[in-house]
This record gives C-alpha cells, structure tokens and sequence, in this order.
C-alpha cells in the first residue's frame, strides 16, 4: 500500500494549468493518539479551490507552495486512535487531494442513508449554502421570483429545486441548451435561460417580465451587472460566488450599480461557515426533501487522483454537468 498525493507546485497567473500540480508518492502516515487514519474514497472539487492556490487576502489563508492542495473528502476509518470513531467507520474529513491522511477532525456519516458521495454535494456543503443563501439572505417568499445563475451545477441546482418547494417561481441561467433542458425539464425550474446564446438582458426581459425579487448569483460579472437591471423595488441579491472572475487577471467592475440605490436592493455576501451552528438544521431539512424525491441531483466524476488537476480545471471552465468529484478507490 502506497499514499499519493497532489501538491500545489505553483500559483497560477490567470488560468489553472496542470503544471500547478506536482503528484508525488509518499508514506501513510500513522495516527497520533486522539487522530484516525482515512482511506480517502471521494474527494470533492469545488470552485473555492481557485482562491486557496492564490496568495491574495480571503477570508480563509492559501495553500502553499509544497503543500498538500486542501479539500473535503469523504473516506473509510482503516486505523482508529480516537475516542468516538473505529476502524471501518466511513467519515467526512478536509484531508484534501490525497489517498490516506491522519485526522483529528472527522464526522462521523451514517452510511445507511445516501450515497458516501452526497455529503461532499446535496446532503454537504453545497447543499448547506444553496439553504442558508436562499432562506436566510435571499428570503424568498411565496410568489415571488427567484434568479439563479450556474443553476445545473451542485449549488445552483439546490437553489432552484428550494425556490420551487418554498413556492416561488424559479428562472435558471445555464451555459448551453443541454443543461437549461435539464434544469427545466427535469429540475422543474419554470424557465432556464443559455447566457452562452448571447442577449441575456432581453432573454431576461422574457422570463421575468414583472422584475426579480431574488437573484442567487454563482458568477458575478456581467451577469451579475446584467441582473441588476431586472431587479424589483426591495429585491435581495446573495452573491454566494463570482467563478467568472477567478481566472481574470482584472477584476469585471460592475456598470449598473444604479439600480442598488434606485430599487433600494439588499446585495450580502453569503459564506457557508458562518451557519456553522445551524448545519443540522439544512442537513435534516436537504435530506428530508431528497428521501422523499422532491430534490434532485446530478454528479460528474472523475476517475483517480491523478486526474484530480484536470477535474477542476474543468470546473472552472464550466466543463462539469452537477457536483464535481473525484472517485479515488
Ligand atoms: N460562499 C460560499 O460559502 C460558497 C459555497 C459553495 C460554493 N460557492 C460558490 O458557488 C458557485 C457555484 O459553486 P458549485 O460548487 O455549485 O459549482 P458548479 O455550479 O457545480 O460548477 C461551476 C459552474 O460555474 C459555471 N461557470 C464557470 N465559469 C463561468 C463563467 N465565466 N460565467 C458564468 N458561469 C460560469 C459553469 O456552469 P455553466 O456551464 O452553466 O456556465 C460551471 O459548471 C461558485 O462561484 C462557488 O465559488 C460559494
């Protein structure tokens, strides 16, 4: 048996390339006392990633050059030196891009449930984030129309299908007529619009005629500036994510703000850890509706470590169709 594992090599300057990686062999490590060693089995790729192998200022530090590239993974205990988990246990830890590593921290899941692969997407932290931006940034209320944009992908889908069960009308953005016919079709999103087609503002103009009460921004940039044009008196925009801009080099820079002051919108950045306390509370909810067969979701996997670089450079060129993730064993 043999640990491999992904390094950050090099911060990108722009675009990721996989010469920003380094797989290299190393030793399982053995567990400290209070610590289990995880097979990892699913890792998740998410567009957060971007930010950590940059070193500009976020609200959480970067990896560094040399380091294992973070990321939350989902594997089997193989040797246990904690107090509450055993060998076997399947957990939820943030060991990031490799095939074994020592935990202190690891949640416990109850296999039974759902698929091992659903706590890193629906029933994980994209699910989380789709409940807290909605219920409580966003406020959506029966009637109203809610916006969401990357709206197939492992938020955006969970934004739309929630906006829908809470009894709003619920309009998707999606790059290509492949994943609007499935965030309409079988999503059941009432309408779904291809920014790809160009003339988003017009296709917008269509959908919501009456103006948006919520836009769920995934994407910021022109999207975003476009949004702010269609937005009623006391709308809520959440921007929970700008994938647009984490490539650019300069930033989009919006043209409309305008209309902030003009509708007097409510515009708050959403980030997933400060519902930390309430997580129970989306997870009991999201698992609910997903056992009953109310929500739906869709994974795009891909197969081993190695690949791990390629998977999310796919990511962020919006080449993912749902939760992106890598299978490691
Ligand atoms: N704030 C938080 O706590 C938090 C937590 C989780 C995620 N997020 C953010 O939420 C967003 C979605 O994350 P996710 O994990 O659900 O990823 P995802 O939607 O499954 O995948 C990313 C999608 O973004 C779209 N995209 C890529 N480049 C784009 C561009 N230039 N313009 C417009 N759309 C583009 C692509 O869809 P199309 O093909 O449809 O363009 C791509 O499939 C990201 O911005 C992420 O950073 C934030």
């Amino acid at each position: 048996m043999e640990n491999k594992r992904v390094l950050l090599a090099s911060r990108p300057a722009g675009w990721v390339t996989e010469e920003n990686f380094r797989l290299e062999s190393a030793p399982i490590p053995a567990p400290a006392e209070g610590e289990v060693l995880v097979r990892n089995l699913w890792l998740s790729l998410d567009p957060y990633m971007r930010g950590r192998m940059s070193d500009a200022k976020s609200y959480v530090k970067g990896v560094d050059i040399g380091e294992v590239m973070v990321g939350q993974t989902v594997g089997e205990v193989v040797e246990s030196r904690h107090p509450q988990l055993k060998k076997g246990d399947k957990v939820l830890t943030q060991l990031g891009w490799q095939l074994y590593g020592c935990a202190r921290e690891a949640t416990l899941i109850e296999a039974s449930k759902a698929p091992l692969s659903y706590h890193l997407g629906i029933l994980g932290m994209p699910g989380i984030t789709a409940y807290f931006g909605l219920k409580e940034i966003g406020q959506p209320k029966p009637g109203e129309t809610v916006v969401v944009s990357a709206a197939s992908g492992a938020v955006g889908s969970v934004v739309g299908q929630l906006a829908k069960l809470w009894g709003c009308r619920a309009v998707g953005i999606a790059g290509g007529a492949q994943k609007c016919d499935y965030v309409q079709r079988e999503l059941g999103f009432d309408a779904c619009i291809d920014y790809k087609a160009g003339n988003l503002h017009g296709a917008l103009e269509h959908a919501c005629a009456r103006g948006v009460d919520v836009y769920f921004d995934n994407v910021g940039g022109e999207t975003l500036d476009t949004l702010l044009r269609h937005m009623k008196l006391f709308s809520r925009i959440v921007v929970c994510g700008l994938i647009s801009d984490y490539n650019a080099t300069t930033p989009y820079g919006l043209k409309n703000i305008r209309a902030m002051l003009v509708n007097r919108i409510r515009m708050q950045g959403m980030i997933v850890f400060d519902w930390k306390a309430r997580y129970a509370e989306a997870l009991e909810a999201l698992a609910g509706y997903v056992s009953q067969g109310r929500l739906k979701y869709r994974e795009s996997v891909v197969e081993g470590l190695e690949n791990a670089p390629q998977g999310l450079i796919a990511l962020l060129k919006g080449r993912n169709f749902g939760k992106q993730l890598v299978k490691l064993s």
